[in-house]
């Protein structure tokens, strides 16, 4: 089995998770409504544990807002789908989540990001062990040009993992939905493997490390349609145990994969509420015109 980390010098523990098998929840951090939505209703929050929320978030690139004030409330192990026409702000909007921005000269990130009670932002929090715990899937597969076992041990081995490599390797590999094609050539070059099982091992890469939440920025967009299948599947297997934010110009893909959608429009989130509503009975005129395709 894997053994868990110690987390003794953790400054981003979380708070502890209080819900009751029936309870009604505790609300969660009070989110005031982003002024440019025009319904209350458009903007909800979820009912559950809050995993991660924004408020007032806005990010700029030298100077020019490309997130514009998005309050958002993220719940616990569901998988919620960023939507919107390309440029609108999404993966600026997901790389907030673990400060992936801080690595872009000229983006200047304004508001609140919270991972449970912590502010990402606030000083003193250490933006390696936010990354640990909020990985992230990329949109074309990059496994580094080592082996897929390599791959998946690289980030246990740098954090000085203590327990057994390989068990930890093989667990990882299984989650990703990867190990029966990969357990007899794991010392392979990861560069031998199919687009698929390349995003797959980046996965399973990004598992390695144990975070509680995964980022996915298109993560299927660059795959054929049954390498896509198996990531949508995969997703839906994830969200059991792990927080998934997926960014995702497919609609149908969010449909399929997620709990909640958020639509974000010229950076501004414009509705943001279960998926199936959103697709259905959307409250927003503009939801309605990019789901009906009248913009794209
Ligand atoms: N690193 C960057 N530097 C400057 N501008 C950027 C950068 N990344 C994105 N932008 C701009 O921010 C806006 C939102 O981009 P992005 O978040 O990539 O949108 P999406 O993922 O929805 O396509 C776009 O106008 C884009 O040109
Ligand atoms: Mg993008």
């Amino acid at each position: 089995m894997v053994t868990p980390r110690s987390d003794s010098a953790n400054r981003l523990r979380p708070t502890p998770r209080p819900a009751q098998p029936g309870e009604e929840r505790e609300p969660g951090p009070s989110v005031p409504h982003a002024p440019g939505a025009r319904s209350t209703e458009a903007i909800i929050t979820p009912p559950g544990e809050v995993e991660l929320a924004t408020r007032r978030l806005s990010v700029y690139y030298d100077g020019t807002p490309a997130v514009r004030d998005v309050s958002v409330v993220i719940p616990n192990q569901r998988a919620i789908a960023f939507i919107g026409p390309s440029g609108c702000g999404k993966s600026t909007l997901l790389r907030c989540f673990n400060r992936m921005n801080d690595l872009l000269p000229g983006a200047r990130v304004a508001g609140q990001v919270l991972f449970h009670d912590q502010d990402l932002y606030a000083p003193g929090v250490d933006a390696v062990e936010v990354r640990r715990r909020i990985g992230m899937v990329f949109q074309k597969p990059n496994p580094f040009p080592k082996t897929i076992y390599d791959n998946v041990a690289f980030g246990p081995r740098i954090n000085g993992y203590r327990g057994s490599l390989d068990e930890l390797v093989e667990h990882s590999l299984r989650q990703a939905a990867l190990w029966n094609e990969v357990k007899d050539r794991l010392h392979d070059s990861a560069l031998t493997l199919s687009g698929g099982q390349q995003q797959r091992l980046c996965i399973a890469r990004a598992l390695a490390v144990e975070p509680e939440v995964l980022l996915m920025d298109e993560p299927a967009s660059a795959l054929d349609p049954i390498a896509t299948q198996k990531i949508e599947d995969l997703i839906y297997e994830l969200k059991q145990r792990y927080t998934v934010v997926i960014v995702t110009h497919n609609m149908q893909q969010a449909a399929r994969v997620s709990d909640y959608t958020a639509f974000l429009y010229l950076g501004e989130l414009v509705e943001y509420g279960p998926t199936q509503s959103l697709f259905t009975n959307p409250v927003e005129e503009r939801t309605e015109a990019y789901i009906t395709g009248r913009f794209g």
